[in-house]
């Protein structure tokens, strides 16, 4: 899958630009704050369904300007489709495919597919949880949309179990009822996730394995240990739905009259984490930060090609200020891995693509983009 066009308008600090892009290597270079990353973060909108740097929808829009829209033009295995999405500072966001609208997140997402790596995801071998969940969550996302509903649903139920929890007062009669179907419903959901990520973990670690012995000479063994509230001996016991769902019912219902003097729910499928193993030791405390940075970047290359594996072709890559990050090896590792596949990077530092030939490479200046 390559990205062809791009066209952004009001967006960030960028009044009106149509890119097009290289199906290989696209480099946008130039000073710091000058538009960059509102270039990436726009395109793995499409991706993502949202900023990656957290932010609010209308803070993308264009200061003083009622609202923004994105298009972008992508050619996958199949087709060349189009998909817009329009944000606006009075209504909630507008996105279409081909010209149809796509009213559901569920399915907006996995369309366009990309990997994402920046600087913040270099270091995920010791970020906290949420870190690592939303990255679970984000690559699977993009290849399996019942996941992406799973979440959602499971989001929305946890909301309604979190606020009868703290409303115990005033819906005592009813509590015990509406408490058990809430449960019910979170456990058969959470099951569900936590299955899909221990066999997407389990299937990430065997390729991290593959490209961290190319990357060191078959010297270091990554794995990962799964850390949830229905965790058993291994993480295949995980894969079993039926199993998970047993277990949570559980956990759901054991803490109930602490739940209620705290307020929320204390265990559950948001609470899920998972360690990251170099050699048998937690990662997190015993790498050193040149280990941690490999076993990240082995983690995006596998999400890439995980996503290949179930959908017959690469995703595109985007690498936002990551490679002046690398030391020079490893830089060379990205690059010579990463060939034949589309690569969208960006950088202040133009010595990072001295070694790239026959690259597209957009000078970015205040919002500005030249081809050079
Ligand atoms: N909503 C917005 N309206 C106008 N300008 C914005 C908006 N959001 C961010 N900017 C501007 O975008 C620039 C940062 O762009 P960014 O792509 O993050 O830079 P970099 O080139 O360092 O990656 C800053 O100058 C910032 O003021
Ligand atoms: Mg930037």
């Amino acid at each position: 899958m390559y990205l062809k066009h791009a066209v952004f308008e009001n967006y960030r600090n960028i009044d009106r630009f149509a890119f097009s892009f290289d199906p290989e290597i696209n480099i946008l270079y130039g000073k710091n704050a000058q538009g960059k990353t509102n270039v990436v973060e726009g395109i793995y909108l499409f991706g993502s369904g949202k900023s990656f740097r957290h932010a609010r929808e209308r803070d993308l829009i264009m200061t003083e300007r009622p609202h923004a829209q994105l298009g972008i033009t992508y050619v996958d295995a199949v087709r060349e489709n189009k998909m817009t999405y329009r944000m606006s500072r009075e209504t909630t966001h507008e996105t279409t495919k081909n010209g149809v609208k796509i009213t559901k997140m569920s399915d907006f997402i996995g369309n366009f597919k990309a990997v994402l790596f920046c600087p913040e995801h270099l270091s995920i071998v010791k970020a906290e949880p949420a870190g690592r969940r939303s990255f679970a969550d984000s690559a699977i996302s993009q290849i399996n949309r019942n996941y992406l509903a799973a979440l959602i649903e499971y989001k929305r139920v946890l909301e309604q179990r979190n606020a009868l929890l703290k409303n115990y007062e005033r819906q005592k009669e009813t509590f015990s009822m509406t408490m058990d179907i809430l449960s019910e419903r979170l456990a058969v959901s959470a099951a569900y996730i936590t299955s899909e990520r221990a066999r997407y973990l389990t299937r990430l670690f065997a390729l991290v394995n593959a490209s961290l012995s190319d990357m060191t000479g078959g010297a270091e063994h990554a794995d990962f240990r799964y850390l949830s509230g229905i965790a058993g001996q291994t993480t295949e016991e995980l894969f079993d739905m039926k199993r998970n769902t047993e277990q949570y019912r559980r956990l759901f219902s054991k803490d109930i009259h602490r739940e209620i003097v705290m307020g929320t729910s204390l265990g559950g499928a948001h609470r899920d984490d998972f360690e990251i193993m170099l050699n048998g030791m937690s990662a997190k405390f015993f790498a050193s930060q040149g280990q941690q940075r490999s076993l990240a970047l082995a983690m995006k290359l596998a999400e890439g090609e995980i996503s290949r594996e179930d959908t017959g072709e690469y995703p595109v890559f985007l690498l936002d200020d990551v490679l002046s990050e690398l030391d020079r090896v490893r830089k060379r590792y990205v690059l010579s891995e990463l060939t034949g596949r589309q690569v969208i990077l960006t950088t202040c530092d133009e010595s990072d693509f001295e070694g790239i030939s026959c690259a597209k490479r957009i000078y970015v200046e205040n919002g500005t983009y030249t081809y050079r």
